[in-house]
């Protein structure tokens, strides 16, 4: 974001502070109660959101060296990413050639990749190099030289894959994202560290995990014991670009910007930063760190989600102070999503299975909430 970019939001949640009003939609929206509960509905998200909507995979910094690798099902297949000696990274069908086990397990270090079930190996640009017995599978290894590689782009330090095999190797995330692509860049996250990551399973349907993220409408209720004092609650500045949108939350000490010269704001010290990358992936900037969720729905239910969350910091800590003040911050977001955010959402699957509405309601003071959804729909094919 350009600084006179900055500057112009910063005084836009000033006047929004001031006099007590918040970004607003036209006019409140109402989503049907089966977006959340209907399994037809959730066929057709893995079949779209899952499968041709590129998905954030984690930050470049995830895979550090050439040989790091990791593997995941989150999005409904086994994936495995890695980074080549080339220094490439790129992303595969985690998927033996042979007779489909799971050629890498877990996350970490490698040099090649064995096969646990007959030790077919693959290098780390997934070729197919070793066969033991070859002479036992005549004219096999020309048919299936290699795993069989995902379309991944590796860009403003974050990382995409699109979890369909199609042939292609690579793409260009930029049109994806509806010209959030130089703010993205100017946060300068291909150089930032890796810091603490949890799965977190939960009973709720996963856009009631994205919901959490997109309003802060709740916040000096839910969270009056935890956020209110750091946040401003209902006070967001929204924009969408494209599917995606920027919700960005006023920390309290805002105010104090007035008594400042402009050319000394700070936007990340004075907001949270919440970026929607659609479909499933929120990132949070906290003023000195990155929180980046990624939400899956889980065990094929439309009640099922899990969470990936990530805590990034812009230089690996060297001091135990330094990682105290991190271990802080990751156990702050957990406490407040998990112990606060989440219990909410489960009685929300709960009620909206109930059949007590047939709409749900969205304000106009949650523009993001009515974005998504609406965006949601539009990716879907379906009438907004
Ligand atoms: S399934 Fe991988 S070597 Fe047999
Ligand atoms: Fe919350």
């Amino acid at each position: 974001m350009s600084r006179q970019d900055q500057v112009n939001l910063l005084k836009r949640l000033l006047h929004y502070v001031e006099t007590r009003t918040t970004a607003m939609a036209d006019s409140p929206w109402r989503n049907e109660v089966s977006a959340y509960t209907d399994a037809e509905r959730l066929k057709e998200e893995q079949r779209v959101l899952f499968r041709k909507h590129p998905l954030v995979m984690g930050f470049g910094s995830d895979w550090p060296t050439p040989g790091s690798f990791s593997t995941d099902d989150y999005a409904g297949l086994p994936v495995l990413i890695v980074r080549g000696r080339d220094s490439k990274l790129r992303a595969f069908l985690n998927v033996c050639r042979h007779r489909g086990a799971k050629v890498a397990q877990g996350c970490g270090k490698a040099r090649l990749f064995s096969c646990p079930y007959h030790a077919w190996t693959y290098d780390l640009a997934g070729q197919l190099m070793g066969i033991p017995d070859e002479r036992c599978f005549p004219d096999v290894r020309g048919e299936r030289a290699s795993l069989v590689e995902l379309p991944l782009c590796e860009k403003h330090g974050l990382v995409w894959v699109i979890p369909t095999a199609d042939g292609s190797t690579d793409f260009d995330i930029d049109p994806w994202l509806g010209g959030l692509a130089d703010e993205l860049a100017s946060f300068g996250f291909a150089s930032w560290s890796f810091y603490d990551r949890r799965e977190i399973p939960e009973t709720m349907n996963w856009k009631i995990v994205v919901d959490t993220f997109n309003e802060g409408y709740h916040i000096g209720f839910l969270h009056r014991d935890s956020l209110r004092d750091i946040l401003h609650g209902n006070v967001n500045d929204f924009e969408a670009f494209g599917l995606n949108h920027r919700l960005t939350f006023p920390r309290r000490k805002l105010e104090r910007l007035k008594a400042e010269p402009e050319d000394s704001w700070d936007l990340m010290w004075n907001t949270t930063l919440v970026y929607s990358l659609f479909p499933n992936t929120v990132l949070l900037v906290q003023g000195d760190h990155v929180e980046l969720a990624r939400v899956f729905p889980r065990d094929g239910r439309t009640d099922r989600a899990v969470m990936d969350l990530g805590l990034y910091v812009p230089k690996a800590p060297s001091t135990e102070e330094e990682r105290i003040h991190w271990d802080k911050n990751m156990q702050l977001v957990l406490d407040v999503v998990t112990g606060e955010d989440f219990p909410t959402g489960r009685s929300i699957q709960i009620g909206l299975t109930s059949g007590a509405q047939t709409h749900t309601v969205y304000g106009r003071n949650e523009p993001a909430m009515i974005h998504y959804h609406q965006s949601m729909r539009t990716a879907l094919g379906l009438n907004v």
